[in-house]
């Protein structure tokens, strides 16, 4: 089972000597513009990358060092900075970006004259309006044979065709989402009337947010964010779908079992239909008949299950996470069990997506809404007995410190929306940035507080959209 993210799992980090490599070929690069290179400081410098370098080169024969999106890799492995080596990496990239290098291969030739001839001509070239045409002439008429310039990622083009395709594949999910609540709804308004609900729609739609999901989880986990429908009931069970198939894709489920795990959280809560509409729709907190009616409507949903869809694995599956979504780990919740049987695996995860969305959107069961790293702490912290903590971990790692569509306030005091969690850095998310004191943005720009380049903006806090009269809505229907 891969707790990993996909595109941590494809990126291999680099090893000591890699590390080392790239952390002396950068102390060079900045010394190199203050000392000459008889000081010894610099030559101390020199010699220690002499020796990193040789044993790699010995060993791989050529080394490359590339710079790509703001990540430096070593022999295509990734490296990854402390604070310090980050401040030196952002402002060396900078520099080689500007003159059109984006990385260089050091191959068995290279000798410490041509080393430090190479190391000058960049350090020195910094600032300059030089272009990589002229250092590669350069390098040649100074005989630094050993070393080759790589250009730039020629991503321009393909970028185009991604943001394109990165548009379509926002609306995609947009569409599916919206879709998926008023599936969700029809089943709901069938269910009350007794009548069969048609599960054709309700299994397309959950394949859509299947593909969505393994292709790219976060355009469908922003979507999770919005909190203004009129009635949270449906899009309730739409964003428990969401999470539980998220969850379902990171454990590896396949497409059969996404697919009835998919619907069983769609069908979650269809007992309420059988609950009065002013209990469910009530504003103000529960008092004790309340809870007491409310608490059967897990017993309510296997019977509505059971009557009014047709009997197959997936009906049997829903009836049962039907049942169980309320059963904690240590058996507190409801219904009460007179034999203490553990919950299914669909109905933990089920659970545990059903009690964050309850209590960030304060519409479900108690009447106000908690902040979301408030009901990640107390999930955390006070609820490890109720879930299970296996995939509880699995789930805070999803959602992270800032979930998807969360509005922050960036240090450069600018509004930003949460649009990706970094699995290896979840305090810097990637965002998109949507407006600052003068008000919204025409043009809304993305950037990844993670990489090298962003390091000094950090995010100051959360924003409350109701609060500040934003439309997150509007935001995430945008196309850009
Ligand atoms: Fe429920
Ligand atoms: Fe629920």
């Amino acid at each position: 089972m891969g707790l990993v993210s996909n595109k941590q799992a494809q990126l291999e980090i680099a090893g000591r000597d890699e590390h080392a490599l790239v952390s002396l070929l950068f102390i060079l690069l900045k010394t190199a513009r203050f000392v000459d290179a008889n000081n010894s400081t610099y030559l101390t410098q020199s010699s220690k990358f002499y020796v990193v370098f040789r044993r790699l080169v010995d060993k791989y024969g050529k080394i490359s060092i590339k710079i790509i999106d703001g990540r430096v890799f070593v022999r295509d492995k990734i490296i990854k900075f402390n604070s310090d080596g980050l401040v030196n990496a952002t402002a060396i990239l900078d520099n080689w970006r500007q003159i059109g290098v984006g990385g260089i291969t050091l191959d068995d030739s290279l000798d410490n004259r041509q080393l430090d001839k190479f190391i000058y001509l960049i350090a020195k070239g910094s600032g300059t309006t030089a272009d990589r045409e002229s250092v590669v002439q350069r390098l040649s008429d100074l005989g630094i044979e050993g070393i080759s310039l790589l250009g730039i990622e020629q991503k321009t083009e393909k970028k185009l065709l991604s943001e394109e395709k990165r548009k379509l594949i926002r609306r995609t999910a947009r569409v599916t989402f919206f879709k998926s609540i008023s599936v969700v709804q029809d089943a709901m308004v069938c269910a009350a009337q007794d009548k069969e609900i048609d599960i054709t729609k309700a299994r397309r739609v959950v394949h859509s947010m299947i593909d969505q999901i393994s292709g790219n989880e976060s355009y469908m986990l922003q979507l999770t964010s919005i909190r203004d429908f009129d009635d949270h009931t449906y899009a309730h069970s739409s964003n428990v779908c969401v999470y539980s198939l998220t969850m379902g894709v990171r454990l590896g489920f396949d497409k059969l079992r996404l697919s009835q795990l998919g619907m069983a959280a769609l069908f979650h809560d269809i007992g309420k239909v059988r609950l009065p509409g002013d209990l469910i729709r009530k504003p103000d907190a529960f008092n004790e008949n309340d809870w007491i009616q409310m608490q059967r409507h897990p017993e309510l949903g296997v019977k509505t299950i059971l009557r009014n869809l047709k009997f197959d694995d997936y009906s049997a599956r829903a009836a049962r996470a039907s049942f169980e979504h309320h059963i904690n780990d240590d058996f507190t919740g409801y219904p009460v069990l007179r034999e203490k049987v553990p919950t299914n695996l669909f109905s933990k995860i089920i659970a545990i997506s059903d009690t964050f969305d309850a209590l960030t959107s304060g519409r479900v069961y108690i009447k106000k809404a908690i902040p979301t790293d408030e009901v990640l702490r107390k999930m955390m912290y006070q609820m490890t007995v109720k879930f299970d903590a296996f995939l509880l971990k699995m789930f805070v790692n999803i959602i992270g410190i800032y979930p998807a569509g969360t509005l922050v306030l960036l240090s450069s005091e600018e509004l930003a929306m949460v649009t990706q969690n970094n699995q290896d850095n979840l305090s810097r998310p990637q965002v998109k940035i949507i407006g600052d004191r003068s008000g919204p943005k025409k043009e809304f720009t993305s950037i990844d507080l993670s990489q090298a380049e962003h390091t000094g903006i950090g995010i100051q806090k959360i924003i409350d959209p109701g609060k500040h009269n934003i439309d997150l809505k509007a935001i995430l229907q945008m196309d850009n």
